[in-house]
């Protein structure tokens, strides 16, 4: 993995910005085709504000550029991937993650893959686009988007003849998804923004933010919509425990958009439910089932809607079409990631060593710290499941549909007849 890239940037911005940016401005590669660009977001680094998309491709080098999520949110940096094999571990090991970047990602990693391929026996390209895929497919299992980012990717490779038409129909539609993506967010956006009012305390939990989809993201996108409107709320933010996505990556985003949050551990939030201080609940999801309406989303999820349910408060899932499975019939066969018990058994974070002179300090240093008992083990599943009866409705760019009509609206949410 190339890190560096001049835009390796220092801790906290300097000075948060409210701005949605507006489509002249953006600096995303194709953005826009001819769909309208709502918005996207910006990132302030070191006093400078631009758009970054979360995930990009640079066509010259045959590398993925990614945002180091893990380095977030004390240095915004941007590492390359340069070959399919590097685009897979940069998704194991969570450089990047979140639903929709990990799907933009795989779109991309498989393009990658495939335009890497050098000769001219077409069976052995296929052979080839084969390993890719399934090296992509397994870097997670949860998320739904790498699959159908790819298949998308791999249908749109079989109308081009030769290798090199299919190498580039590959980046085209890779391109494609990514910028999908941002629009179906923004139309997220639009339709979300609706359940915000002047005043309300919204929950979250994990990150469905910007920072898991290319741009603006799903559980987000209603709360960057509704500030737009003009519309003062709070947000708590879930730490999400174990490796703290709220506390680190929703709360750095929130707060570069000015937007007034708090970060609450995860287990307060039933007493914060029980003294009236949640209006809703908006969270993402890795793998929403269109014959069910259940969804798996990040783990404590489910913990927070049997809550929401004691406490009459709305829940709200906020997806991409691209999150939609319309193949399994029960969330019992989602397969629910097992991720290393170190995440459990400790926390990354910035230290600053002291030294023997307590006025010298090194610089701060990223570190993981262990915090529980030396010998004890742990179990760390990744993803619960919640059943569509503790859901209030799912939103979506094509609308708001309560759990159980997706499968009837499947025509319009991309599921097919
Ligand atoms: O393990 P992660 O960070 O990749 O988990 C994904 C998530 O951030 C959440 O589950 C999120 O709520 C849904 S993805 C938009």
């Amino acid at each position: 993995m190339k890190a560096g890239r001049e835009f390796s940037g220092p801790e906290q911005p300097e000075t948060p910005n409210s701005k949605f940016q507006t489509p002249e401005k953006s600096q995303a590669p194709r953005a826009e085709k001819q769909h309208l660009t709502l918005f996207t977001m910006l990132v302030t680094v070191a006093g400078h504000s631009s758009n970054h998309r979360t995930v990009t491709f640079d066509s010259e080098g045959n590398a993925v550029l990614l945002i180091e999520q893990r380095l977030l949110p004390h240095q915004f940096k941007i590492v390359a991937a340069e070959n399919f094999r590097e685009t897979a571990a940069a998704i194991h090991d969570m450089i990047v993650r979140g639903a929709g970047a990990i799907g933009a990602t795989a779109a991309y990693g498989l393009a990658q893959g495939a335009r890497a391929f050098r000769g001219k026996d077409l069976a052995k390209f296929l052979q080839h686009v084969e390993i890719v895929y399934q090296t992509l497919k397994a870097a997670r299992p949860t998320a739904v988007d790498p699959v159908n980012a790819m298949n998308q990717v791999r249908a749109a490779m079989r109308m081009g003849e030769t290798i090199e038409e299919q190498q580039s129909l590959a980046l085209a539609e890779a391109e494609e998804f990514a910028n999908e993506d941002v629009r179906h967010c923004q139309e997220i956006g639009r339709y979300g923004a609706k359940l915000i009012r002047n005043s309300s305390n919204v929950l979250t939990h994990c990150n469905a933010g910007w920072l898991a989809f290319v741009d603006v993201g799903s559980a987000t996108a209603p709360l960057y919509a509704a500030q737009a409107q003009g519309k003062k709320f709070h947000v708590y933010c879930d730490e999400t425990r174990p490796r703290c996505q709220g506390a680190t990556l929703t709360a750095w985003e929130l707060a570069q958009q000015k937007i007034s949050h708090q970060i609450i551990a995860d287990n307060a939030a039933g007493h914060l439910m029980q003294r009236g201080k949640v209006d809703l609940v908006i969270v993402g999801s890795d793998r929403t089932l269109g014959r069910t309406g259940e969804v798996a989303n990040k783990i404590g999820t489910y913990t927070k809607a049997v809550l929401a349910k004691r406490h009459r408060i709305p829940f709200y899932v906020a997806i991409p079409l691209s999150t939609i499975d319309w193949n399994l019939k029960s969330g019992f066969d989602i397969p629910i990631e097992e991720r290393h018990e170190s995440e459990v058994l400790g926390a990354w974070g910035i230290v600053k060593l002291q030294t023997s002179n307590s006025k010298l300090q090194t610089p701060a240093a990223r570190a993981f710290v262990r915090v529980a008992n030396p010998g004890s083990s742990a179990f760390n599943p990744g993803f619960d499941v919640t059943p569509p009866e503790l859901i209030t409705a799912i939103i979506t760019p094509a609308g708001i549909f309560k759990p159980g009509e997706l499968w009837k609206n499947r025509r319009n949410l991309g599921g097919g007849s």
